[in-house]
């Protein structure tokens, strides 16, 4: 589902060494993978590129059968639109919207729900994630761990192939981060979405089927969890 074969990323070669060395990694469609590392050693850079974000770099990296850098950008959105769903620290919630609008803004975007089922499909994905009580409120007024379930719903609403978290539980609570895990196991155990989570803790980490770790910009070492 995704092969990333020698990837070597510097944002400034003048100012910086690189961010990624020589990554080599791969993952099993249906798989549930957690990157552990420091803070700078370029799990978000990792993340960017499969996401397709990020087209600036060596080596090639093949998502869903796609290599992305050869890809026309309209092929590219196409791809972000219906494959990749990111989830962040920061849940990047719109202020001035409801959870609601939020969850569903995306797809106007995009061409991948027809607008006349938007509505029913923002709150599908809203009553998955246990938070369709919220539609109405705005994120100013949830606790961490209710954004975090809307980000998480708006992330659903495409029903991506694979989903990119980066550290979502690192501003929540245990209980809710937890909470938030429970939802990740359960979208890729029952809707087989792969799941690529970044964080720093172990104890979530070890929830995962694999652990990829990274140090300097290296993949250092990978572990099956029991
Ligand atoms: N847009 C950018 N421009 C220049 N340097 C960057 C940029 N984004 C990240 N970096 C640098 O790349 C390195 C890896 O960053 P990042 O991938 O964000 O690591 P992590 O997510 O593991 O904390 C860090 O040294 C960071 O300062
Ligand atoms: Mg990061």
């Amino acid at each position: 589902m995704i092969r990333l074969t020698a990837i070597h990323k510097a944002y400034d070669p003048q100012a910086s060494g690189p961010v990624l060395r020589d990554a080599n990694l791969a993952i099993a469609s249906g798989e549930f993978v957690a990157i552990l590392g420091k803070s700078g050693s370029g799990k978000t850079t990792l993340l960017n590129i499969i996401g397709g974000l990020d087209r600036d770099y060596a080596g090639t990296a093949v998502v869903d059968g796609l290599e992305l850098k050869r890809m026309k950008d309209r092929d590219l959105s196409r791809f972000r639109n219906r494959t990749i769903s990111f989830v962040f620290q920061t849940f990047n919630l719109l202020p001035h919207l409801s959870c609601a609008e939020n969850v569903a803004y995306p797809a106007y975007f995009g061409d991948v729900v027809p607008r006349s089922e938007i509505g029913a499909r923002a709150r599908e994905a809203m009553e998955r994630v246990g938070i369709a009580h919220k539609s109405q409120a705005y994120p100013n007024t949830l606790s961490g761990g209710e954004r975090q379930r809307v980000a998480i719903a708006r992330a659903i609403f495409q029903r991506p192939k694979i989903l990119l978290a980066d550290e979502p539980t690192g501003n929540l609570d245990s209980a809710s981060g937890q909470h938030v895990m429970n939802l990740f196991l359960e979208l890729n155990r029952k809707d087989g979405v792969t799941v690529m989570l970044v964080t720093h803790d172990e104890h979530l980490a070890a929830l995962a089927h694999r652990i990829v770790r990274i140090a300097d910009g290296r993949i250092v070492g990978e572990e099956k969890t029991a």
